[in-house]
């Protein structure tokens, strides 16, 4: 038996790591004009992975971190696509769409709160602009449960999407009450049916863990159940508390949120269940079956991170299209602005809707690389960064390696001249290991707290 209670020492607030530098280092020196000349340098032998925020839900969960705009307006919507259909002309322009493009991808909010006349309305205009997509193409679109219908799915099938990530989160009605989200088991169940019928065959499904009520008791009967939808994937998200972000989350009475050493507890669980059912662990939060090409990227060293999580696809350049949505390139993350009034007038003015980014130093292309081994990978090959980057790495990351001492001295990760390889408990500390390499948080105490707890 693990003592969890031990580890909690190490729940402090830090980067989920889903860009490096994150998204606190963003700024508006990196404007239109910064992404156009980069758009005028693009390499297009490069792969192209789109994706587009579609914001919009019914109702708020409260534990959700995402950008939504909630309404329940058809002008809205109609209106928002409305200019999706000018970002693109403008941005078209400027991108070679020759490029070919390895995926696609439907965020939000919920893209299924869209109509199918409004959904079909989207892809016709991605498919009028971008043709050259590749023969495997990952063409995905995540979807809420309660809003799914066989009409959404044959508008999704008929544009070629392939790959559908259902919501979920928890099946306690207890914790659903709490979280503001009732979705009972069968409507989850009816959701991913609909879906296989319709021949799509990945499947993932998330949970989240560390929201309100749960204990190690409830959340084993929701993986029990969740193990019954026979997904291909699943992602166990650790909660992320931002109220002081994300006023929803006001609502969620933090004496109910389960200790961090039960969180450890529960995501332990998790992982020995999954495994014990046949599924692998792929990066900090993802399961998926060994033949899944995401587990089988590990196994080539092929895993990348961007801000959808965990890809195969790595070498190609992220477009993000509509609100808030972020890009990213070599050596550049750019962010579309959040507030709808300010991404509209940008459009209206001719402009590409970019509010901020970063242009990174070769110092960030470098930590950039390490984080992101050791996020995807939990191990980094130390001698490959030494060769790829010119650099004695012992000196280059003095600081950052006696701070993994503790860790080293706690029996989670072993440091040697070659390697640094996390260990399955250090594994759920990643994290906190990543952030020794992090040159931005010894910079800036007040905004380090902006970030989730690590556990
Ligand atoms: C845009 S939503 C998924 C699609 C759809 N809107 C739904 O909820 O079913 C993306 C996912 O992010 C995860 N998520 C949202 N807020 C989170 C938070 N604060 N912490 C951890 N995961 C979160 C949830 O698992 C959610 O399913
Ligand atoms: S979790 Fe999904 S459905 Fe719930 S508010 Fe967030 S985006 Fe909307």
């Amino acid at each position: 038996m693990i003592d969890f209670n031990k580890f909690t020492k190490y729940s402090k607030p830090g980067p989920r790591y889903t860009s490096y530098p994150t998204a606190l280092e963003f700024n508006e020196s990196f404007d239109a004009k910064a992404f156009d000349s980069e758009l005028e340098n693009q390499d297009s032998s490069r792969a192209l992975s789109l994706y587009f925020h579609l914001p919009f839900c019914r109702s708020a969960c409260y534990f959700c971190g995402c950008n939504v705009v909630y309404t329940s307006k058809e002008d809205k919507k109609d209106r928002y696509i409305d200019y999706l259909e000018k970002e693109l002309e403008l941005l078209t322009a400027k991108l070679d769409t020759k490029r070919l493009v390895t995926q696609l991808h439907f965020g939000g909010g919920t893209p299924t709160f869209f109509d199918k006349k409004q959904l079909d309305r989207v892809i016709k205009l991605i498919r009028k602009h971008f043709k050259n997509f590749s023969k495997d193409a990952e063409i995905s679109c995540e979807i809420d449960p309660r809003y799914f219908t066989e009409e959404h799915m044959e508008v999704l099938k008929a544009g070629g999407f392939n790959r559908i990530s259902f919501g979920v989160q928890d099946f306690d009605p207890k914790v659903q009450e709490a979280v503001h989200r009732i979705q009972p088991f069968d409507v989850t169940k009816g959701a991913i049916e609909l879906a296989r019928e319709a021949g799509i065959k990945s499947v993932n499904v998330d949970l989240i863990y560390g929201l309100p009520y749960q204990t190690f008791e409830t959340f084993k009967k929701t993986l029990d159940l969740a193990l019954k939808l026979e997904a291909d994937r699943f992602a166990v998200f650790n909660y992320a508390h931002v109220p002081w972000m994300k006023k929803t989350m006001r609502k969620i009475d933090e004496t109910t949120l389960p200790h961090p050493s039960v969180k450890l507890e529960i995501f332990k669980y998790t992982i020995d269940f999954f495994e014990s059912h046949g599924y692998k662990m792929v990066g900090m939060d993802h399961f998926a079956k060994p033949e899944d090409e995401l587990f089988r990227a590990i196994e080539k060293a092929e895993l990348h991170r961007n801000f959808q999580g965990y890809t195969t696809k790595g070498g190609a350049d992220l477009i993000g299209v509509g609100l808030t949505s972020i890009g990213e390139g070599k050596d550049y993350y750019v962010q579309n602005f959040k507030d709808m009034k300010d991404y509209e007038a940008a459009i209206d003015r001719g402009v590409l809707p970019v509010h901020r980014g970063i242009k990174l130093t070769e110092d960030d292309v470098l930590r950039n690389f390490v984080v992101m081994e050791l996020m995807s990978n939990f191990s980094l090959n130390i001698t490959r960064v030494e060769k790829e980057f010119d650099i004695n790495f012992k000196k280059y990351f003095k600081d950052g390696l006696d701070q993994l001492q503790e860790y080293a001295d706690a029996d989670l990760i072993t440091i040697d001249d070659k390697e640094i390889v996390a260990n399955s408990t250090g594994a759920m500390l990643i994290r906190n290991i990543a952030m020794a390499f992090d040159a931005y948080m010894k910079k800036d105490d007040d905004n380090k707290k902006r970030f989730s707890k690590t556990i």
